[in-house]
């Protein structure tokens, strides 16, 4: 893979911000990402509750790894698990600099079911999963 290949970062961490601050403290992460991204010409969706982040970005194979880099060292989360970095053909979120799935839609409903579980460990998590979840509030309307 060279630094100009179009490529995809996969990731799920453990959120370390008190309840009380999520809600302003990843509405100043999105500020900051949708900024950042668009002058990497990064893409990509995030999607969060009290107990994890998981993102998906795609752009060229050297601004990722800069920006994964960053985003490892963030202390608002921990155990970062990189469950995907892999060369893709075409981009799938090109039109966010960062989405954003929204509470109450299904996507959101099944991440919480799946790492609100107390068995859950997120090494065990396929990256399709998650993308799966990340790609659905795209072409699925916020529910009713
Ligand atoms: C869950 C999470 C996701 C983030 N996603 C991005 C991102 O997509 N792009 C980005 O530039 N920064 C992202 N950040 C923020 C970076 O960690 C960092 O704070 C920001 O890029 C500013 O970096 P600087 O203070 O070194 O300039 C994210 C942080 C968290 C906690």
């Amino acid at each position: 893979m060279n630094s100009n290949t179009l490529s995809q970062v996969i990731y799920i961490s453990h959120n370390c911000i008190e309840p009380a601050r999520l809600d302003n403290e990843v509405r100043e992460v999105l500020d900051v990402s949708r900024k950042r991204n668009a002058s990497a010409g990064l893409t990509g969706a995030l999607m969060f509750n009290e107990r994890c982040f998981a993102q998906v970005l795609e752009g060229r194979c050297q601004d990722l790894e800069a920006t994964f880099e960053r985003i490892q060292c963030d202390l608002r989360h921990d155990r970062v698990v990189l469950l995907e970095f892999t060369a893709i053909e075409r981009r799938h979120f090109e039109n966010w600099t960062m989405g954003y799935v929204a509470e109450k839609t299904a996507a959101r409903e099944r991440f919480n079911q799946l790492t609100l579980d107390p068995w859950f460990d997120a090494r065990r998590l396929k990256a399709g999963t998650l993308f799966d979840l990340l790609h659905a509030h795209l072409t699925t309307p916020l529910a009713a």
